[in-house]
């Protein structure tokens, strides 16, 4: 038998704070865990706020992503991960999980969901792995001046 995998305390599923408390006391920690963890955040909307900016918006300059990385920044009050697979390369994606909402990270070679873990593609968001349904939100970028800045 293998050993559950470590999952962050904000990200425990309602199943997961349920079967660890006690029935009645269990649905007001229950809540309460919930209410902390919940984004709250549509990953439609959010990709929609972030094109919102407008074009010639600065999202972040292309030396500060790691070619084979990512790096996340934010757009309108939206968090955003930058990719750039290859060099010269990049795109940018809403960090909105599009399983319940967390904010995604940069992993290794990956972007990768806290919560849940699901994983995703740097060249477009596919999932990789876990229970996110769909690809991150992308928002059209181009680069200027070595700026990545929003087509
Ligand atoms: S919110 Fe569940 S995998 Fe991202």
């Amino acid at each position: 038998m293998t050993a559950p995998m470590p999952v962050a305390p904000c990200c425990l599923t309602r199943r997961q704070v349920l079967r660890g408390a006690g029935a009645a006391a269990g649905t007001v920690v229950g809540a309460s865990v919930l209410a902390a963890c919940a984004q709250g955040a549509d990953p439609g909307q959010a990709a929609e706020s972030v094109r919102s900016a407008g074009a010639g918006t600065v999202v972040i300059a292309v030396a500060d992503v790691p070619v084979g990385g990512a790096a996340s920044a934010e757009v309108n009050g939206q968090p955003v991960l930058v990719t750039q697979p290859a060099e010269g390369e990049v795109h940018v994606f809403s960090a909105v999980c599009t399983h319940e909402g967390c904010t995604v990270a940069p992993g290794d070679g990956e972007l990768e969901c806290p919560c849940h873990r699901s994983r995703f593609a740097l060249e477009d968001a596919a999932v990789l792995g876990g229970p996110a349904p769909e690809p991150l939100g992308e928002v059209s970028v181009t680069v200027v001046d070595g700026d990545v800045v929003l087509a």
